[in-house]
């Protein structure tokens, strides 16, 4: 692989059912990309493989022991894997005084240590291509707090940028690319699991106003994994211009 092709490089993408992941699996197999796509309800995963061409791996991130199997049938799949996005991410919303326990392991079990076990489980598989991509999707809200109800979402976001600069320092000199794409907010059903109806309709309202789409992201991720292979895009911080203050999405 040389350059900047992507033609016939080979990616996973998780939480590609819908919303930003989907979006990211039409950019990439749109620009030659071949693509395998990981969520838990099979139907929308498989209605979007067949449009696209793709290899379809349902299955729960967030139990640990499917994750090698997901990774290593998208590398039998697809013949190797270039590119991992972790993409999967999940957004509770709710006070700390609350004392939502589950809601904050489930949180931090998805969006941090499922990343970085389906990271490590595609680093062999990087590392046998002549240059890997790991493309983490975090948040604006790992830079600003939204909100007090947003506190442990913003902190497992804050924790995908410190793992990132970790897989940069500790991947680079292999050749392999780690990437943040950090948005505001963005048009998805990401606000459908936020139990209250208050915080649940209140970042809806937000979305409606002042979000960027998943294809707005989707093209930041083309972005960057596009770039010569000796360019590393560390993190790209990206909303509205209707959104006016960083920290919320
Ligand atoms: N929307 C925003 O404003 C915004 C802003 C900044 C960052 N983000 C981040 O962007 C990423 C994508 O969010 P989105 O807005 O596209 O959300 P979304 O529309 O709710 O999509 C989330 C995706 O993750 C999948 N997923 C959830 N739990 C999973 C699990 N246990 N195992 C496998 N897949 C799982 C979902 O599919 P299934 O339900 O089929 O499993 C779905 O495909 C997340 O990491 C989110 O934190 C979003």
């Amino acid at each position: 692989m040389t350059g900047n092709s992507l033609t016939g490089r080979r990616a996973l993408i998780t939480g590609a059912s819908e919303g930003i992941g989907a979006a990211i699996a039409r950019q990439l197999a749109q620009a030659g990309v071949r693509v395998a796509v990981a969520a838990r309800r099979a139907e929308p995963l498989g209605k979007l493989a067949r449009e696209i061409d793709a290899v379809a791996l349902p299955g729960d991130l967030a139990e640990f022991d499917q994750i090698g199997k997901i990774v290593s049938s998208a590398a039998k799949a697809l013949g190797g894997l270039d590119i991992l996005v972790n993409n999967a991410g999940i957004m509770l919303l709710s006070p700390i005084a609350e004392g939502r326990v589950d809601d904050w392991k489930r949180m931090f079990d998805l969006n941090v240590v499922s990343l970085l076990a389906a990271t490590a489980a595609a680093l062999p598989y990087l590392r046998a291509g002549t240059g890997g991509d790991i493309v983490n999707v975090a948040s604006m809200a790992a830079i600003r707090v939204p909100s007090a109800a947003g506190a442990v979402y913003a902190a497992t976001k804050s924790a995908v940028r410190a793992v990132s600069e970790g897989m940069r320092l500790e991947f680079a000199s292999e050749g392999i690319r780690t990437i943040v794409v950090s948005p505001g907010l963005v048009a998805t059903n990401i606000a459908d699991s936020v139990s209250d109806p208050a915080l649940r309709e209140g970042v809806r309202s937000l979305q409606r106003d002042k979000a960027i789409s998943a294809d707005d992201v989707a093209l930041a991720v083309l972005y960057a994994i596009a770039q010569p292979r000796n360019v590393q895009t560390t993190e790209i911080t990206m909303m509205s211009i209707h959104q006016g203050r960083a920290g919320v999405g």
